[in-house]
C-alpha cells in the first residue's frame, strides 16, 4: 500500500533527524544507572530479581546493619554471584563490614532515586520544573504514591495532590512564555499539569468489589478536580495494574461527565498498549469523547505500560490467560495502531504519545503529519531520568514535549524506581539497544 510506504519514508526521515539531534555522546540509560551493576543485573535474571527485591525493602530498613543483612540474604539466593558482590558478601561477616556495605548500598539506591525523582516536595521540584520549561520542555508532576492501605493515608495523598496543584499553579504564571508548550489546535494548554494514581486515593479499590472503591476514591478525586479547575491546571489520572483498570476508567469518565466539570478542568486518562484488549478500551474512550460532554477535550496518553512483570506473574500464579503481549514486537505494532486510531480521532481528543522508542516516536510524528495536522496537535512525553536526551532532541526539532516528573519521598518512590529499573534492564528495551550501539536502521525498522 502506498499510504504505508509514504508513512515509512516520512518516519525514517523524522527518525534520522531526531537521532542527529541527540547529544553525540548520548548513552543516557547507562549514564543514569550504575553501568556495571546494571550490566550484571541485565545478564542474570536471578541477580536482577534479587537486586530489585532489595531496592524494594530499602526504605523499610531501620539501620545500616539491617540493610546489609537484607542485601546479603537476597544475594545468597542467587546461584552464581559475580565477584564484586561475592566480595561484598564476605565483608558482611563483621559488624563494621555490614555498616560499610549498608552505607554503600543505601547511597547507591539514593543516588539512583535522585536520577528519577525530581524532589521530595513540589517546592523542592520547582527549580527543575522551571529549568525544563525554559529549555522548551513542559512537565507533568507525578505525585508518587502507590496503593494505600488506610483512609488516613488516602487523605494525606489527596491533600498532597491538592497542595501540589495550588503550589504549582501559583508559581507557573511567573515562567517566561513558551508558545510551543502553551497552545495546540484545540486552544490554550495549562502550564500546571499533575498526575495522580487512584489506588493511592482509596484503600478500598478491589477488583471483586469495585463500587465501594470507586465511591471512596470519588470522594477524594472530585475535590481534586475542583482544585484543578479553579487553578486552571491539568489533572491526569494514571492507569496502574489491570485489576483496577475498569474501575478507574469508569470512575474517571463518570466524574468528568458530571455537569460541574463540563467547562473544566483539562483532564486525561491513559491507554496501555501492552494490554491485548487495549484497542477495545481505546474505542470505549473515544466513544465517550465523541459524545462531547465537555468543552475541553479529554487528553489520552498512550504508553506501553509499566506493570508488565506484575501482570505476567499475576496471570501465571492464577492460571489466567496472559493479558499483556509477551513479545515487544507485538506490543510495538499495537502501539502504532493505537497511535493512528488516536490521531484519527482529532478533534475529539488531545493526543499524548509517551515512549522512549525512537521508531514509535517517529511513527507518531510522521502519522500525524500525513493526517494533515500540524506538529502542535501531538504531544510527546518522556520520563525524567530515562528520556531526557530524547526529550531535548524532540524539543530542538520544535515538537511539544512533556517530561513526566515524579515528586515524593524515597519511601513512596521505591515501587516507581523498581518499575524504571525493570524497564531499563530489559533486553527488549530500546534504550538498552541504543546504549549498546544498535544501528539506526535497525532501530527504525517496522516491528
Ligand atoms: C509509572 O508510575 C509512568 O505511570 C507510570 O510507572
Amino acid at each position: 500500500m502506498s499510504g504505508t510506504a509514504e508513512l515509512e519514508r516520512e518516519l525514517v526521515r523524522v527518525g534520522r533527524r531526531l537521532a542527529a539531534a541527540f547529544p553525540s555522546s548520548s548513552h543516557q540509560p547507562l549514564r543514569a544507572l550504575d553501568e556495571r551493576a546494571m550490566q550484571m543485573a541485565s545478564a542474570d535474571r536471578e541477580l536482577r530479581a534479587a537486586l530489585f527485591r532489595f531496592v524494594d525493602v530499602v526504605p523499610a530498613c531501620r539501620s545500616l546493619d539491617d540493610l546489609a543483612r537484607h542485601l546479603v540474604s537476597y544475594l545468597e539466593q542467587v546461584p552464581e554471584t559475580p565477584p564484586p558482590l561475592a566480595a561484598a558478601m564476605r565483608i558482611s561477616a563483621t559488624r563494621a563490614g555490614r555498616a560499610a556495605l549498608g552505607a554503600a548500598a543505601a547511597g547507591g539506591v539514593r543516588h539512583l532515586a535522585h536520577r528519577f525523582i525530581v524532589g521530595e516536595t513540589p517546592e523542592a521540584a520547582l527549580g527543575t520544573l522551571s529549568r525544563l520549561w525554559e529549555d522548551g520542555i513542559g512537565t507533568s508532576v507525578d505525585l508518587l504514591g502507590e496503593a494505600t492501605v488506610t483512609e488516613a493515608e488516602a487523605d494525606r495523598y489527596a491533600a498532597r495532590c491538592a497542595g501540589a496543584l495550588q503550589r504549582l499553579a501559583a508559581a507557573t504564571p511567573g515562567w517566561p512564555p513558551r508558545p510551543v508548550l502553551e497552545q495546540d489546535p484545540h486552544g490554550p494548554l495549562p502550564r500546571t499539569n499533575v498526575c495522580v494514581k487512584v489506588s493511592a486515593l482509596t484503600p478500598l479499590l478491589r477488583p471483586d468489589a469495585p463500587r465501594r472503591g470507586q465511591l471512596d476514591a470519588a470522594a477524594r478525586l472530585r475535590p481534586l478536580l475542583r482544585v484543578a479547575r479553579d487553578a486552571g491546571a491539568h489533572l491526569h489520572i494514571d492507569m496502574e495494574s489491570l485489576d483496577t483498570r475498569e474501575a478507574v476508567l469508569e470512575l474517571v469518565l463518570g466524574l468528568l461527565a458530571e455537569e460541574e466539570f463540563g467547562a473544566g478542568p483539562s483532564a486525561g486518562v491513559v491507554v496501555q498498549a501492552y494490554l491485548r484488549d487495549s484497542p477495545a478500551q481505546l474505542e470505549r474512550i473515544l466513544e465517550w469523547a465523541r459524545a462531547g460532554r465537555r468543552s475541553t477535550p479529554l487528553t489520552v496518553r498512550l504508553v506501553k505500560g509499566a506493570y508488565w512483570d506484575h501482570e505476567l506473574v499475576q496471570a501465571r500464579q492464577h492460571g489466567w490467560e496472559v493479558p499483556v503481549f509477551e513479545h515487544r514486537r507485538d506490543c510495538d505494532r499495537n502501539f502504532e495502531a493505537l497511535t493512528r486510531a488516536l490521531l484519527a480521532a482529532f478533534p475529539d481528543v488531545r493526543v499524548a504519545v509517551a515512549s522512549h522508542n525512537l521508531r514509535s516516536v517517529a511513527h507518531a510524528i510522521a502519522a500525524n503529519r500525513l493526517s494533515g495536522a500540524p506538529d502542535s496537535a501531538l504531544e510527546l512525553q518522556v520520563l525524567r531520568g530515562l528520556g531526557d536526551d530524547l526529550g531535548r532532541a524532540l524539543a530542538s526539532e520544535g515538537h511539544r514535549v512533556r517530561s513526566y516528573c515524579p515528586v515524593g519521598d524515597m519511601v513512596s518512590g521505591m515501587a516507581y524506581l523498581v518499575r524504571r529499573l525493570l524497564e531499563n534492564t530489559s533486553n527488549d528495551s530500546f534504550l538498552f539497544a541504543r546504549a549498546h550501539g544498535a544501528p539506526l536502521d535497525e532501530l527504525l525498522k517496522a516491528p
